[in-house]
């Protein structure tokens, strides 16, 4: 039997397949572009995510035994608009999470309506890459696109769409819409007004493991696989990332180095803070989860490596770094503005402590530390909550890298736990749908059987300390540039 995992992601699709017992048989990616039609703003066109898809399952599936395909769960990148007309067509390119237009309507959202509404309808407070201040926008901003909405979806709940015909989401990634009920998962009938659009434009909810439904016929009989091949709701891509890190017991955190940087920490029961200092939000095994998310991680470092440096080889810039703790360089990582723990969507990135000896990698050096100073502010949120975070698991594409799991066991100091298979989103969503399936019970059982560790990375006492200093020192940055922002 096999399971198809999606991990539709900001930069590329990436597809795995999975037998039952958890074995990975094949992983293709296919990339799209991405857009940035202002300073700011951050674009992409959903037939660009259905077309990579169908066309890396094409090549996922090339010499397997097709009719052993079971199921499918996507993952995806959460928060975007997708807006449809009455024939189903897009609207507009989708609006995605680390868009930052929204500043005017998060303000009237959290000023005027207020951020005690917000967190009683919804556990959470308006950011500029949320859905509900996107809606806002593009009523104000797009009023003949507006009218036009009939379904407003998020991007995996398109994919899903065009493959099974269902107009569904699940919990885990609805949370993050700010018109979701979390706590009672359900639609807030409050969000819906102050946002001007009704029930019947939102998909149907469900959990992530549910089946909502079968492939269309004939996208079956294009892959060659059996009609009855069943799709579950899936999840935001960091819930699904916390599935196949196996991040699902009380306290269990995940951390995500892909384009986005997310502390993810997955809690049986329901809380939210009181400043709401991180999101409160669903978790795709039924439960709920904490998150502090940075909008820009490994694609910061992507954009030092390939705008800045002009080199794709990441390894040899990384290979020139020897020293850690001895960095006399800071980076502040806000290439496209900051949520947690800052909420600004005008924050911009910065160097600073540069000197006549400052060499290339001690630049290099700065932006992976300046990504994992960021991590460790909502680390440090959660601490205060009273979370206690000694150890976590680690996915995402940064996560390839030695030298950044190193500087995160140290910087944050906690063991860092590597999983066998890095392509968490991918992973999870084949974990969700082999559950939907019926292969498993629910998610724990399948957690439990096939996530493994490969490696633990401790920190060193010697190198948490000197970090400590340098960690004090990045906190006081941001708060003397941020009225020059
Ligand atoms: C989470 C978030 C990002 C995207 C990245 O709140 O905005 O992690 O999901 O794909």
């Amino acid at each position: 039997m096999y399971f198809i995992g999606v991990d539709l992601g900001t930069s590329a699709v990436k597809l795995l397949l999975m037998d039952e017992e958890g074995e990975i048989k094949n992983i293709v990616s296919r990339e799209y572009p991405l857009s940035f039609p202002h300073t700011g703003w951050s674009e992409q066109n959903p037939y660009d995510w259905y077309d990579k898809t169908m066309d890396g399952l094409k090549e996922l599936l090339e010499g397997f035994d097709k009719s052993q395909v079971r199921g499918i769960g996507v993952g995806g990148q959460m928060h975007g608009l997708v807006t449809l007309d009455g024939d189903d067509k897009v609207i507009r390119n989708a609006i995605l999470w680390n868009d930052g237009r929204t500043e005017k309507q998060t303000e009237y959202l959290n000023d005027v309506i207020g951020k005690d509404k917000l967190s009683e309808y919804t556990a959470n407070i308006a950011f500029a890459g949320f859905t509900a201040p996107k809606i806002l926008w593009m009523k104000e901003e797009e009023p003949e696109n507006f009218k036009k909405i009939k379904k407003i979806m998020l991007p995996k709940d398109y994919l899903n769409y065009r493959l099974t015909g269902e107009f569904v989401t699940d919990v885990s990634d609805a949370s993050g819409m700010l018109l979701m009920d979390v706590k009672n998962r359900k639609w807030s009938k409050e969000m819906i007004d102050i946002v001007s659009i009704s029930e019947d434009m939102l998909p149907t909810l469900h959990e992530s493991y549910d089946v909502i439904g079968h492939l269309k016929s004939d996208i079956a009989n294009e892959l060659g696989v059996p009609s009855d091949v069943v799709v579950v709701a899936g999840a935001g891509d960091n819930a699904a990332a916390a599935i196949g890190t196996g991040t699902v017991g009380d306290g269990d955190t995940n951390i995500s180095l892909g384009t986005s940087g997310t502390v993810f920490i997955s809690s049986d029961k329901f809380a939210v803070d009181k400043y709401n200092s991180l999101h409160a939000f669903a978790h795709a095994n039924g439960a709920y989860h904490l998150m502090g998310v940075m909008l820009s991680a490994a694609s910061g470092n992507k954009w030092w490596m390939e705008e800045i440096l002009n080199t794709k080889d990441f390894n040899k810039e990384q290979e020139g770094i020897k020293e850690l703790g001895e960095n006399n360089v800071f980076y502040l990582p806000y290439l496209m503005g900051e949520r947690s723990p800052h909420n600004n969507a005008n924050a911009r990135a910065m160097f600073f402590g540069m000197s006549m000896d400052t060499t290339r990698a001690d630049m290099t050096q700065a932006v992976l530390e300046g990504v994992t100073f960021g991590l460790r502010d909502s680390v440090e949120v959660a601490r205060k909550l009273g979370v206690s975070i000694t150890k976590t698991k680690i996915s995402g594409g940064g996560a390839k890298s030695p030298l950044w799991k190193r500087m995160i066991a140290n910087i944050l100091n906690v063991e860092v736990e590597v999983p066998e298979v890095s392509e968490g989103p991918a992973l999870g969503g084949a974990m969700l749908a082999a559950v939907g399936a019926g292969v498993y019970k629910d998610v724990k059982e399948i957690t439990d059987k096939i996530v493994k560790v490969k490696e633990v990375i401790k920190p060193e006492p010697e190198l948490v300390a000197k970090y400590e200093e340098k960690y004090q020192k990045f906190t006081k940055l941001y708060p003397a540039v941020k009225d020059l922002f």
